[in-house]
């Protein structure tokens, strides 16, 4: 089934009862060239504050986007407009040809578009599994052996983030990185066509960001695109085929990292005006 190109209703927007497994693409050249996800002319306030102002930007299938910017540039309120956390003031938003910027979150969830939080909340109480399940249960049908199922989507997401050693434990005895992984898994056994993560590797250490890098790229193989925030520009630059940078709510750079990354605009954001 391809829930993705059904007419509009509920029913239609759900997946089918498939563990989690790699999109299967038809056309790949097709898709490859036309954007998933694409936002015109974004705008959010809050009363005098324009967090994120008149943004545009495109991405492509199986593209992994890097979003950087410095502390209150509007990254995290740009991923909570794309996710329906939040409504935009202006602009519109389109996923696979469709304008979804009014449509509520879980049902953008249910279209394919997942995300991470920057603060984690696991489910206290509840096994690393069943943190899991829960994200799992909301993609699946109906039916005595839907938890089951959605056990066993769970099992896989967490196998595949490297967590399959603690399924038993509870989510909230996860260290900090383990936290990361399962905010990846929860997000990933909900199906999603493009994942959004939002700052995935704050507080880890080298190797534990190299561990991210390549679960991100095995989810992105998956053909799945992807949006990340970051502050390590070293992860960021390795990591995105593309980078966009905000600065107070507004898109200064959109390009190849390198580019971006040498662009004066951006050094001058991060470092502040150069001394004559
Ligand atoms: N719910 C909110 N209410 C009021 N102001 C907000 C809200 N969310 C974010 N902001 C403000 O919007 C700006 C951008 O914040 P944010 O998107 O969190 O930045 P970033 O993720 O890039 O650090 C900041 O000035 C922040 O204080
Ligand atoms: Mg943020």
């Amino acid at each position: 089934m391809n829930a993705h190109s059904a007419p509009g209703g509920e029913a239609d927007l759900r997946r089918d009862d498939a563990p989690f497994r790699p999109a299967k693409t038809t056309n790949p050249m097709a898709e490859a060239a036309s954007p998933i996800l694409e936002a015109r002319g974004l705008t959010r306030r809050f009363a005098g504050l324009v967090a994120v102002h008149d943004v545009s930007f495109s991405l492509t299938s199986r593209e992994i986007l890097g979003f950087i910017g410095p502390n209150g540039a509007g990254k995290t309120t740009l991923i909570n407009l794309l996710s329906g956390t939040l409504e935009p003031s202006e602009g519109e938003i389109w996923f696979e040809g469709r304008r979804i910027d009014r449509m509520a979150a879980f049902r953008r969830a249910r279209l394919g578009i997942g995300r991470t939080f920057q603060i984690m909340q696991p489910f206290p109480g509840l096994s690393v599994l069943d943190n899991v399940a829960v994200g799992a249960l909301f993609g699946h049908g109906k039916g005595q052996a839907r938890l089951e199922r959605a056990r066993e989507s769970a099992r896989e997401c967490l196998h595949f983030v490297g967590l399959g050693k603690h399924i038993d434990h509870r989510a909230e005895d996860l260290g900090g990185p383990d936290r990361k992984r399962l905010e990846l898994a929860k997000a990933l056994a909900m199906q999603p066509r493009v994942l959004l993560c939002d700052e995935v590797m704050a507080g880890l250490n080298l190797v534990e960001i190299d561990e991210v890098i390549d679960i991100i790229r095995k989810v992105r193989d998956t053909g799945i695109s992807i949006i990340v925030i970051e502050h390590v520009i070293k992860a960021i630059r390795t990591l995105s085929d593309r980078i966009m940078v905000l600065h107070h709510g507004e898109k200064i750079a959109d390009g190849a990292p390198d580019s971006v990354l040498t662009d004066s605009r951006v050094v001058e954001a991060y470092l502040g005006k150069k001394r004559a």
